[in-house]
């Protein structure tokens, strides 16, 4: 069964620092090896990532991820079953729009696992975007 989740938390470390290559590393190999593909947002003092994969890959995956101190405040968003992965062409994709004015940043702020499922679409949408232009696709 194909999952995916979305989870949203506070980072430990300011916005461009280093630690977030560091993660983007780790994840890049560690997800391309057990199939799990997605997107992490980092917005100020905010993450908000998406993971796609095999429900047991994932659920041993967030295990780690929960406990890792680079943040904290850990707060799921949607776990639901897919047939199709939207992220299946980044092993992790990655944007810092940390500054930035976004339409859609008070959403983000407030969105919880009771948000109607409307926002959550739209947030997801707003993501996948994010995605297709890093990889100039129009
Ligand atoms: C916000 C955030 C997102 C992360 N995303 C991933 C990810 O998608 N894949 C991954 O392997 N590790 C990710 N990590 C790192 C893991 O928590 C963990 O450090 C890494 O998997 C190495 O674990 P290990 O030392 O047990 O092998 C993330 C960490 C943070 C703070």
């Amino acid at each position: 069964m194909t999952i995916r989740l979305i989870y949203k938390s506070r980072a430990t470390f300011p916005p461009f620092s280093v630690t977030d290559v560091d993660i983007m590393r780790e994840a890049d190999s560690h997800n391309s090896e057990n199939d799990i593909t997605g997107f992490l947002v980092r917005l100020d003092w905010m993450y908000i990532q998406v993971l796609e994969g095999e429900r047991e890959a994932v659920n041993t995956l967030i295990q780690g991820i929960i406990k890792d101190p680079r943040h904290y405040a850990y707060q799921m968003i949607q776990l639901v079953e897919i047939e199709q992965r939207m992220f299946g062409d980044w092993s992790m994709g990655y944007m810092d729009m940390s500054g930035k004015k976004l339409a859609f940043s008070s959403m983000l702020q407030g969105l919880s696992d009771t948000s109607p499922a409307e926002d959550m679409g739209h947030v997801l949408n707003h993501i996948a975007h994010a995605a297709q232009m890093q990889s100039g696709q129009p």
